[in-house]
C-alpha cells in the first residue's frame, strides 16, 4: 500500500478537477430507527447547504477516498471496497461490558491526540487543530462516570499492551516524528466518529442501554449541538495544512489510512469481545 501511487488512484476515475458527489444520507435514515434522545442529523460532511457543490474540493477528500475503499461492504454498501466481513457489524453480538472497554480503550485514544495538538510540545502546525469542539476525552469520562452510576459497572484498567494504549503510543509518536501520518489518523478519528461512530452508538444505545444518547456522540460547544459546521471549519484547515505539502507529504499521509483503520478495527472489536481478545 505505502509505495502506491495515490495521486494517480485518486484521480484515475476522472480527469476533471474533484466534485463531490452527495450521497444519500443513510445515516439519518439509520438514526430514524433508533432511539428518538440520540442526536440526529444527516451524514456528518454531506451537508449541501455547507457546502459549495461546484468548488474544487481540497485533500479531505482525497482521505476520505481512501478511507471509503478500506471500509468493507457492509459497513459502507456504496462505497466501500472489501468484501463485507465474515460477521457484518449490525450482526455483533455487543455486550455492555465490551462496549464500556470499547469507551475506556477509546479514551486513551482521544487523549494523545487531543495532548498533542494543545501540548507544550505541540508542533506549531497543529495549532488549527487545537479546540475543534470535535474532543470527545471529557465526554468520554463523563460516560464511563455514568456506567458507574447506572449499571454499577467500571471498565478493566486499560494495560499497555491492549488497542487503546498501543494506539496511543503510536499517536503521541507520530505527532513529534510524522505529521503527516499523525494528520491521517487525527482525520480517520474525528470524522470516522460522526459517520460510521454514530451509527454504532445508535446501534449500541438501542441494544444494550435502553435507548440512552452517550456524551460521547453530542456536541454542546455547537450551535444547536450539530458537528457539522465544527467538521466543516477543521476540514478547512486540513486543506489548508496539506496545500503547504508535497505530492509525496500527502502520499506518505494517505498511505497511512490503512494503519488507522488497522488500529481503530483493534479497539472497535473490544465492543464484541471479551477483555484481553481485541488487541
Ligand atoms: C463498523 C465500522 C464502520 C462502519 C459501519 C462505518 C461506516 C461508515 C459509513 C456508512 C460512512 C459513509 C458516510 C457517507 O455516506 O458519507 C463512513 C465514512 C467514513 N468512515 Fe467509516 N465506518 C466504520 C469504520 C471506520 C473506521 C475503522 C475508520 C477509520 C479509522 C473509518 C473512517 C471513515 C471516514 C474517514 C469516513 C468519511 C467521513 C466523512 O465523510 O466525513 N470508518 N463510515
Amino acid at each position: 500500500m505505502s509505495s502506491f501511487c495515490y495521486c494517480f488512484f485518486f484521480f484515475r476515475k476522472t480527469n476533471r478537477p474533484i466534485k463531490r458527489q452527495f450521497s444519500t444520507p443513510r445515516i439519518e435514515k439509520d438514526n430514524a430507527r433508533f432511539s428518538s434522545s440520540f442526536p440526529r442529523f444527516k451524514n456528518s460532511s454531506t451537508s449541501e447547504s455547507n457546502r459549495n457543490q461546484n468548488q474544487t474540493l481540497g485533500f479531505v477528500e482525497e482521505m476520505r477516498f481512501v478511507a471509503m475503499k478500506l471500509h468493507t461492504k457492509d459497513q459502507a454498501p456504496k462505497e466501500g471496497g472489501r468484501e463485507a466481513a465474515e460477521t457484518p457489524w449490525a450482526k455483533w453480538r455487543p455486550t455492555r461490558e465490551g462496549y464500556l472497554r470499547f469507551l475506556s480503550e477509546s479514551k486513551l485514544v482521544y487523549e494523545a491526540l487531543e495532548d498533542a495538538v494543545r501540548g507544550p510540545d505541540a508542533r506549531p502546525e497543529y495549532a488549527a487543530f487545537k479546540d475543534t469542539g470535535l474532543e470527545r476525552s471529557e465526554a468520554l469520562a463523563q460516560d464511563i462516570r455514568w456506567f458507574r452510576e447506572k449499571y454499577d459497572l467500571t471498565p478493566p484498567a486499560p494495560t499497555d499492551d491492549g488497542p487503546g494504549a498501543r494506539y496511543a503510543a503510536e499517536l503521541r509518536r507520530l505527532a513529534g516524528e510524522d505529521p503527516q501520518a499523525f494528520i491521517c489518523h487525527f482525520y480517520n478519528v474525528y470524522f470516522a466518529h460522526t459517520a460510521g461512530g454514530r451509527m454504532i452508538g445508535v446501534k449500541m444505545a438501542d441494544l444494550l442501554l435502553e435507548r440512552h444518547a452517550l456524551e460521547f456522540y453530542k456536541y454542546p460547544s455547537a450551535e444547536n449541538g450539530d458537528h457539522r459546521p465544527l467538521l466543516e471549519k477543521v476540514r478547512a484547515s486540513l486543506d489548508a495544512l496539506a496545500e503547504g505539502w508535497t505530492r509525496e507529504e500527502k502520499d506518505r499521509c494517505l498511505a497511512e489510512t490503512e494503519e488507522s483503520f488497522k488500529m481503530s478495527g483493534a479497539l472497535l472489536r473490544s465492543i464484541a469481545e471479551p477483555a484481553g481478545a481485541a488487541s
